[in-house]
């Protein structure tokens, strides 16, 4: 084990990073939205893992509780979450991050073509952010969310019920979720038939 002194002294990296992290994509968004004239981000969320979620992970992954298997195992100590109003900003965002130099991507997943059992949907990406520590850059790893508000509406809720179980959920709610999950899917399909109406109505 390590001291809380050992354990807050490790986190200023992390600390750095979220900062780089969340001002490079709150600059690359407004960018990108003034030279589209588009809008795509309705809003963002960032946050630090608690030690206490960093801990469970490693438990359940089977590694000792230290730092090192901190910085090796827990790709997500900074985490931050960008919402949208539609699916297609969502893929737009998605290759804004890809495309730009900022960031070097080192894991990408698409749970929207191939959601979770559990019926969630988001597209993550990790990444690594280079941050000034000490006089020279220092790549730190960092996991990026991109979702639709629906998305993040079942996301919300299905996170809600987990901390009501202590013990696993009961099978019909599993599956009462991974069917709403399956509407989530149909609102954003029809939230984007709407925008693609709107547009060719102001076309004309
Ligand atoms: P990790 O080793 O934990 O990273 O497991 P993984 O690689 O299988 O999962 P992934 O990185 O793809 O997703 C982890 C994050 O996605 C979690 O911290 C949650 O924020 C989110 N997430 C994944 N599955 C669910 C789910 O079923 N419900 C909700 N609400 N969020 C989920
Ligand atoms: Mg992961």
């Amino acid at each position: 084990m390590y001291t809380k002194e050992e354990y807050n002294e490790f986190l200023l990296k992390y600390n750095y990073a979220l900062k780089v992290l969340e001002t490079n994509i709150r600059i690359l968004l407004s960018e990108y939205e003034r030279n589209t004239k588009t809008s795509v981000v309705d809003h963002i969320k960032t946050r630090i893992k608690s030690e206490e979620s960093s801990l469970k992970k490693l438990s359940r992954k089977g590694y000792e509780q230290t730092l090192d298997n901190f910085d090796k195992h827990v790709h997500d100590i900074v985490g931050l979450r960008i919402v949208c109003p539609f699916l297609s900003d969502v893929y737009e965002v998605v290759e804004l991050i890809k495309s730009s130099e900022l960031f070097k991507i080192i894991e990408e997943k698409d749970y929207i073509k191939n959601p979770k059992d559990t019926g969630y949907i988001s597209y993550h990406l990790v990444v690594l952010v280079p941050v000034p520590i000490g006089g020279k850059l220092e790549n730190i790893q960092a996991e990026i969310q991109v979702r639709t508000m629906a998305m993040d509406f079942w996301a919300s809720i299905d996170h809600k019920l987990q901390y009501k179980f202590v013990e696993e959920v009961p099978e019909n709610i599993k599956d009462e979720l991974y069917r709403s999950s399956v509407d989530i899917q149909h609102i954003d399909e029809k939230m984007l038939e709407l925008k693609e109406l709107i547009k060719d109505y102001e076309e004309q």
